[in-house]
């Protein structure tokens, strides 16, 4: 054997080995379905760990190795998900070793695959290509015992020429990951350490002289409507011999129904005189009147078909490609697609799957997208490294504008690495191949330099190469203007508006800052300073119970020159599917695996649960980013619906509306709206459906939005805006002081309840981590309520009056007077909790709903009556939910009898919860696993509660929406309504 895995270790330990025999990056250009000349390898693999690349025995490669007694694991895959010893590892910053960069941990575990493949009879005269689609995190191919190649980027391709090494009937191929590089400390992203070969495998057969790539350039000229295209197609020949004179390209372009717009032939030049030449490529250019434009609203495609014609004028070869007409730009502080100011309803997504890690598969994808299209997601990041070529594909299809993202990350050497010059050529490449991977897509709107990496020179190295390359697309890197003024000698600052005017504009074309706050973001609009418009490319941290002030920023976002919009963190949960020894299941955050150091629960910060499920907040998000909003203008006879339509292109003619008249919150009248023609942009008006019957005094209208027909994304009949216009707000309750009556009983099962004064809320994510102490200096309301004793002391700490009567029907009235001190500024909560016999499980309330609302998320909520069965903790670590706030009334009702436990506010509406856990016990339990239902209902009522905000990353719950001291009422009666 001519070498060993001693010998391959060694580029695995050096950043600048960043490939060897690598092909250069194309597009991906080939279809599988029916192509004989492509095989998957796809499938299960033989499989060996090892502690150490140098481990590794040199008969392993050999292609008569006899590996029959190795486990198997399927391609795609993450071996750390397959019980071969070698667990995930969470961290967010650090990296899981010690040791300036490049340094290496003791144990590099390394996993040896193996597999076989038939060579395909008519396979033989052409140039094989093995595709290695992603290996975390460098890989070694070997083909027959032959070193194929090395390669670096787990989240870009690597393609080896392996003819040479192929013979005749069964060939070995042999692919050597390791878990851990010098590359790891770019790859130092927030998310599971994985490892193995995670995207497919294939091999292509090329025909001696072929279509190497092709480059799109579609772009859609000021008229909106007159689209031009620009194709380069590269001519490959094998072993770089020369292209025989006489080929041509022919180009053809149709629309969406598949008829010809245009046709064009070009020659392939021949280096006859190199000094000039500029390669085998064809370049073919076009004008095409009257094309319909792609966004991500309305998602036209156009087909681009290159085939490759021979000197005799037979078709050798044909690709089909997709073209977008789109044109973006920066202007006066705004970033347009087509011209249009187009507001940015985004969300940030890993590449995640409970059970399949990163190993995620099209449908994954694909339902990814679906869900972000049903809550009215309009753009994604790719955060923080290219995805598989076919999520983009469905971002074309589907309708996504798109941050594509180099998969760069140095974030434990943040402020360092990017001044190191042996990371210099892999940061290049890595942004480099990206682009060249991803040009043809239209749905790329920015393409970003990756994430948390400082700012040196290599940004604005690697942004010239862009823009250069690809003029079409801003560029887009958060660290440019975050470091710019720590490069100077000043702190990194997150807040900092006077590096948003004009800092690191070397390296991005829009200012996208991370967690910045409502204030300085409309500081920064209202300035008028900087040329650049504000996106933020992170906001709104989504940890558990979280999303406060959504609403809030979507206010400034619509009302402040320059900003437009941002990225939610982030999409998804990246809890673990894991059977424990008992056999209970669970979803595994950091830590849970064994793995130090780790960063707990902060690998679970999604707007989804692992398994997809929505969490709440997905219906706040769905709010802010509704495709059309409805208000009142005037009033009496001359009260008028506005109707804004929200996006920038389409009409509202694929939307239904309906309107609903409430009268004390409950439905009296329905109808369809008629809804005058309304463009994308536009605001019409239209009369109000319905008039308020005399002597109501509570009334509403709800106008809810359905797809009047099927949607890619969405079945007909699917709520995709709502709003609830007031028509005659409520009046505040008056109640006289109830009279007590000695001789009224109350019913027995209201008469025994006790509810008692609470100022304590089991701690969601944003008040501090229970899991992570030491972390705590994030959220901060954690550490400060327990060293004055919330927590434990709870309603001792605050004097508090409750005076209980019993009026002659039998009703008993509760008013609770608590009196805040102001040391104790800035609670959880006031107001009461009490247990209910266990059989009222069943919920009704007229109130906010009908999801769970907190005080700075409820913009989505409706008040209505509603009713439901109570919740189940929707996140990953148990925390305060359930919480419907301005509730008037909040019954429990026994399902068999029907009768119901009623609470009526006789004061201020109150907030209320009724769960199967009492707050302790949701503090208490740090995974679902030891969370223990009780065999009845805890109510809660609430006179005050504090906001969410998003303190586990980023602003903490603004003022108003906090406790705050003084004297707090909570008054209620409460009574057993009889279903008889
Ligand atoms: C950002 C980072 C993300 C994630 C987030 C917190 O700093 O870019 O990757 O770590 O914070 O969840």
């Amino acid at each position: 054997m001519a070498f060993a895995g001693r010998e391959e270790a060694r580029p695995i330990a050096d950043p600048e080995v960043i490939s060897v025999n690598r092909l250069p990056m194309r597009s991906p250009l080939h279809g599988r379905e029916g192509n004989p000349w492509f095989r998957s390898l796809d499938g299960e693999w033989s499989v060996m760990r090892y502690e150490h690349p140098a481990d590794v025995p040199p008969e392993v490669f050999a292609p008569l190795f006899d590996d029959s007694h190795w486990r198997t694991i399927p391609v795609p895959g993450n071996w750390t998900l397959f019980g071969l010893g070698d667990e995930p590892h969470y961290t967010n910053v650090p990296m899981p070793w010690q040791g300036l960069p490049p340094t290496l941990p003791e144990v590099v575990p390394t996993v040896v695959h193996r597999t076989v493949f038939p060579m395909p009879a008519r396979w033989s005269g052409r140039r094989i290509i093995l595709h290695v689609g992603g290996a975390e995190s460098v890989h070694t191919v070997v083909v027959n015992g032959s070193r194929a190649g090395y390669g670096t980027d787990s989240r870009l391709a690597s393609e080896y020429d392996v003819t040479d090494l192929l013979h005749d009937g069964d060939n070995s191929v042999v692919i050597m990951v390791s878990r851990y590089s010098a590359q790891s400390h770019v790859e130092d992203q927030d998310q599971w350490w994985m490892a193995g070969l995670h995207r497919e495998v294939h091999l292509r057969a090329q025909a001696p002289v072929h279509i190497e790539d092709v480059r799109i350039d579609a772009g859609l000229l000021e008229d909106d409507t007159t689209g031009t295209l620009r194709v380069l197609t590269t001519v490959g020949t094998n072993g770089g011999a020369p292209v025989p004179k006489g080929w041509t390209v022919r180009v053809e372009v149709t629309s969406p129904d598949e008829r010809v717009l245009a046709t064009m032939e070009e020659g392939v030049p021949h280096h006859t005189w190199p000094y000039v030449f500029n390669g085998h490529v064809a370049r073919t250019e076009c004008v095409i009147p009257r094309v319909r434009p792609w966004s991500a609203e309305l998602p036209v495609l156009h087909g681009v078909t290159v085939t490759l014609v021979d000197d005799r004028g037979r078709d050798a070869e044909t690709v089909h490609q997709r073209a977008g007409f789109r044109r973006v730009e920066i202007r006066d502080r705004n970033l347009l697609v087509n011209g249009a100011r187009v507001m940015i309803q985004g969300v940030n997504r890993h590449d995640h799957h409970p059970e399949r890690g990163k190993a995620v598969t099209v449908a994954d994808m694909r339902a990814d997208i679906v869900l972000m299209k049903q809550h009215n997601v309009n753009a994604v990041r790719c955060s923080h490294y290219p995805n598989d070529p076919r999520f983009l594909d469905l971002c074309d299809e589907l309708g996504l504008y798109v941050i594509d993202e180099a998969n760069v990350e140095s974030h434990a050497w943040n402020t360092s690495l990017c001044h190191d010059p042996r990371y210099r050529a892999t940061i290049m490449s890595r942004v480099s191949r990206m682009v060249e991977r991803d040009k043809n897509h239209p749905s790329i709107i920015m393409w970003s330099l990756g994430n948390e990496s400082g700012y040196g020179a290599v940004h604005d190295a690697a942004a010239a190469w862009v823009r250069a390359y690809d003029p079409s697309r801003p560029v887009h890197y958060e660290g440019a203007v975050y470091h710019e003024h720590h490069s100077r000698g000043g702190l990194p600052a997150a807040d900092a508006v006077e590096n948003w005017v004009e800092g690191g504009t070397g390296a991005t074309d829009v200012v996208c800052p991370m967690y910045a706050s409502i204030e300085s973001i409309v500081r920064y609009g209202t300035s008028g300073r900087g040329a650049r418009p504000l996106v933020m490319c992170e906001y709104s941290h989504a940890m558990g119970n979280s999303n406060g002030s959504l609403a809030d920023y979507w206010h400034a976002f619509e009302n402040t020159p320059g900003l437009q919009g941002g990225f939610v963190w982030e999409w998804k949960d990246h809890g673990i599917s894991q059977v424990l020894a008992d056999g209970t299941k669970r979803f595994a955050y950091g830590g849970q695996f064994g793995d130090t150091p780790n960063d707990g629960n902060f690998v679970a910060d999604g707007l989804v649960h692992s398994d997809m499920a929505p969490h709440p907040a997905m219906r706040e998000m769905a709010w802010c980013h509704r495709p059309v909003a409805v208000t009142l203008t005037g009033k009496g006879a001359n009260a008028r619906l506005v109707i804004r339509n929200r996006q920038s292109f389409r009409d509202l003619a694929w939307l239904r509306a309906e309107w609903e008249l409430l009268v004390d919150g409950v439905p009296v009248r329905k109808g369809r709206l008629s809804v005058p023609k309304c463009p994308g942009g536009a605001t019409v008006k239209a009369e109000l459906p319905a008039a308020v019957p005399r002597g109501a005094d509570d009334a509403s209208v709800i106008v809810r939005w359905f797809t009047r027909n099927d949607e890619p994304w969405a079945p007909a009949g699917h709520l995709a805006a709502w709003d609830q216009v007031v028509l005659r707000a409520p009046l505040p309750a008056k109640q006289a002081a109830p009279r007590a009556s000695a001789s009224a009983a109350p019913h027995p099962v209201v008469g025994a309840l006790e509810p008692a004064v609470t100022i304590w809320r089991a701690a969601v994510d944003n008040d501090g981590f229970k899991i992570m102490p030491d972390l705590m200096g994030f959220g901060g309301s954690l550490r400060r309520w327990t060293e004055q004793g919330v927590d434990i002391r709870g309603a001792e700490l605050v004097d508090h009056v409750t005076k209980r009567t019993v009026t002659p029907d039998g009703v008993v009235h509760f008013r609770h007077t608590v009196r805040v001190p102001a040391h104790l500024d800035d609670l959880p909560r006031v107001g009461v909790t009490v247990a209910v016999p266990s059989r009222f499980v069943h919920l009704r309330w007229l109130g906010d709903g009908p999801h769970e609302c907190y005080p700075d998320r409820r913009s989505s909520a409706m008040r209505s009556v509603w009713e439901s069965d109570p919740d189940e903790l929707p996140y990953l670590v148990p925390q305060e939910f359930g919480l419907r706030t301005s509730c008037d009334w909040f019954e429990l009702v026994d399902p068999a009898s029907g009768d119901a436990l009623r609470f009526t506010s006789t004061g201020a509406p109150f907030h209320a919860s009724a769960l199967w856990h009492t707050a302790a016990d949701l503090h208490a339990a740090h995974d679902q696993t030891v969370l223990v239902r009780r065999d009845h209902l805890t109510v809660h009522l609430d006179a005050a509660h504090r906001g969410l905000g998003t303190a586990s990353c980023g602003p903490d719950t603004l003022p108003q929406y906090r406790v705050r001291p003084g004297t707090h009422v909570l008054q209620y009666r409460v009574e057993l309504l009889r279903a008889d």
